[in-house]
C-alpha cells in the first residue's frame, strides 16, 4: 500500500546521534542487558514504548500556558471534564497521574483478596496490580490471539464463551470485567464493537461493572471503521463514543492515544461508582480535581483528547506502523499479523527457534537490535509475562514470546522506520549465529514487574 506522507510539518527538532559499536557495548554491560537500563543518550531510535513519548501539537503547547492550578476545582479540571463528555460520552472523571495509577485506584477499591478479574487481556502493570491485591486476572481473549500467523480482523476480541464459563464458576468473587483496547499484550489487535456489545450484555445479565481499559481507543476506533463492515461509514468520533456506551468505566493512560507526556483517568457513569473510588485518589494521588497533575497538564489533555480523533492523524500513524510491517515481511521476518495499531510485534519464538522460552529469546532480540542499529524495542515474553508457580517455583511460560517496536506519536519519520527495518533485517539474516540465551541475575520480589528492573547476564 502507498505510504501515507505525514499530516503536518515538524518546526522543532530534537538532535539524536548514532553511538558506535564500542559505545553500544559498554552502554549494554551498564545496563546489565536490560533495555530499561539503557540512558536515552545511547539510543538512536527509542521504540522501547509508545506512551508518553509522542508529540504535543502546538495546540497543545498553546493549552499548557493557561493551566489553572488551583489545588480544588481548577478551571483546568473543567475544561478536561467537557472534552471528556464530548469526546467520550462520559459524566465523571477523575484524573489520575498516569495509567497505572488510575489501576491502583480502580482494582485497589474493588478487588479483594482471592477475587477473579476476567479480560481479553490484561497487560503488564495491569495484571501486577491485579496480583497485588491477591486477585487473578483471567485471560478469555479469542485463541485466534495466540497464533501469531492468524490474521483475524479482532485477534483482541473477548471469546464469550470462555468469559461466561469463568463467570459462573466464579460467580461471587467477580468485581468487574476489564476489556483492553487494543490488546497490547497480544500484539497491539483491535475489539470490534460488536464484541464490546456482547461483552457489555453478558456483564449486565450477571449484574457485573465492565471497565474498557481505553489507552488506545482512537486506534481502536480506526480499525472497526476499517474492519467492521456496518461502521465503514462512520466518523471516527462517532465509533469511539459507540465503543464508551458499552462500558460503566474506563481506566486510561492518557500518555497513549490521549496525546500527552503524563497523565492517566477514570471515568464513569455513575455518582455512586465516582464517590465510591474518590477516596483512594486522594489517598494516592491528590485531590479529585487534579489527581496527581499540574493544571497545565490537564490542559494539554484535554486538547489531546479532541485530536486523537482526527481521521487524517490516525490514517497517517496506522499506515506508519503497516508500512514498517511491510518492510519486514519483505525481509522475512516473523511478526504477528495483522500488524498491531501502536507497533510491531515480532514473534521472537520464530525468530530464534533455537533459543528455549525459559532463556528469554525476546530479551536477547533486544539485545541484538540494540547492538546492530541503536534501536531500543521491548521484550513481552517470559520476562515480562511469565509466572512463578506457587508450589514448584518453577517459571510458567506465556504462550506469546513477542518483541515490541512501539512506534511513538508524531515523532519518527518513515525514513527512520525504514532504517530500523534493515537493522532487524540484518539481524534476521544472522539469527543462526545468536547462540545464546539469558538469565536473571537479579529481580525485584514483587509480582509481575520483573522486566523493569531485571539485572540479566
Ligand atoms: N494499560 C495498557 C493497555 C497499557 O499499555 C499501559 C501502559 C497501561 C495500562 C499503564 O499505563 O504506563 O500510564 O501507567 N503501557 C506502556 C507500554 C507503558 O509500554 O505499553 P501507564
Amino acid at each position: 500500500s502507498p505510504i501515507q506522507p505525514e499530516p503536518f510539518r515538524i518546526r522543532m527538532v530534537e538532535p539524536v546521534r548514532v553511538p558506535n559499536e564500542e559505545e553500544r557495548e559498554e552502554a549494554l554491560k551498564k545496563a546489565h542487558y536490560n533495555m530499561f537500563g539503557l540512558a536515552s543518550k545511547d539510543i538512536y531510535i527509542d521504540l522501547l514504548t509508545d506512551s508518553g513519548t509522542g508529540a504535543m501539537s502546538k495546540y497543545q503547547w498553546a493549552a499548557l500556558m493557561c493551566g489553572d492550578e488551583a489545588y480544588a476545582g481548577a478551571d483546568s479540571f473543567f475544561a478536561l471534564k467537557e472534552a471528556v463528555k464530548d469526546v467520550l460520552g462520559f459524566d465523571y472523571v477523575i484524573p489520575t497521574h498516569q495509567g497505572r495509577a488510575a489501576e491502583n485506584v480502580i482494582f485497589g477499591t474493588l478487588v479483594k483478596k482471592g477475587d477473579i478479574v476476567p479480560f481479553n487481556m490484561p497487560f503488564d502493570t495491569t495484571r501486577a496490580h491485579i496480583f497485588n491485591n491477591g486477585a487473578t486476572p483471567v485471560d478469555c481473549v479469542i485463541d485466534e490471539a495466540f497464533d501469531p500467523e492468524s490474521d483475524h480482523p479482532f485477534k483482541g476480541n473477548v471469546d464469550i464463551n470462555k468469559l461466561e464459563k469463568v463467570i459462573i464458576e466464579h460467580r461471587d468473587s467477580i468485581p468487574l470485567i476489564m476489556v483492553t483496547v487494543t490488546n497490547n499484550s497480544g500484539g497491539g489487535q483491535p475489539v470490534s464493537l460488536k464484541n464490546l456489545q456482547e461483552v457489555s450484555a453478558v456483564a449486565k445479565k450477571y449484574n457485573i461493572p465492565f471497565f474498557i481499559d481505553a489507552a488506545r481507543m482512537a486506534e481502536n476506533a480506526y480499525f472497526i471503521k476499517m474492519r467492521e463492515k456496518e461502521y465503514a461509514s462512520w466518523s471516527l468520533a462517532d465509533i469511539l463514543k459507540a465503543m464508551m456506551d458499552t462500558a460503566d468505566g474506563i481506566s486510561v493512560s492518557c500518555k497513549k492515544d490521549p496525546l500527552v507526556n503524563i497523565g492517566g483517568m477514570i471515568c464513569c457513569r455513575t455518582e455512586e461508582m465516582y464517590h465510591t473510588l474518590l477516596p483512594r485518589v486522594i489517598l494516592f494521588e491528590g485531590f479529585a480535581t487534579y489527581g496527581g497533575l499540574a493544571g497545565r497538564d490537564l490542559e494539554a489533555l484535554a486538547v489531546g483528547l479532541r485530536e486523537m480523533t482526527d481521521e487524517q492523524y490516525m490514517a497517517h500513524r496506522i499506515a506508519q506502523v503497516r508500512y514498517l510491517g511491510e518492510l519486514l515481511e519483505e525481509g522475512g521476518v516473523p511478526f504477528v499479523k495483522p500488524t498491531g495499531g501502536h507497533a510491531i510485534f515480532i514473534d521472537a519464538a520464530a525468530f530464534f527457534p533455537h533459543i528455549p522460552q525459559e532463556y528469554f529469546p525476546a530479551d536477547v532480540l533486544s539485545i541484538e537490535v540494540y547492538r546492530e542499529g541503536a534501536i531500543r524495542g521491548i521484550g513481552l515474553g517470559a520476562l515480562a509475562f511469565g509466572t512463578k508457580d506457587e508450589k514448584t517455583g518453577e517459571l510458567k511460560l506465556p504462550k506469546l514470546e513477542l518483541y515490541r517496536l512501539a512506534i511513538n506519536r508524531r515523532t519518527y519519520t518513515n525514513s527512520h522506520l525504514e532504517y530500523v527495518a534493515k537493522k532487524i533485517i540484518d539481524v534476521y539474516k544472522r539469527r543462526d549465529q545468536v547462540r545464546y540465551g539469558l538469565k536473571v541475575k537479579y529481580a525485584p520480589p514483587v509480582e509481575g514487574i520483573h522486566h523493569f528492573l531485571a539485572h540479566l547476564e
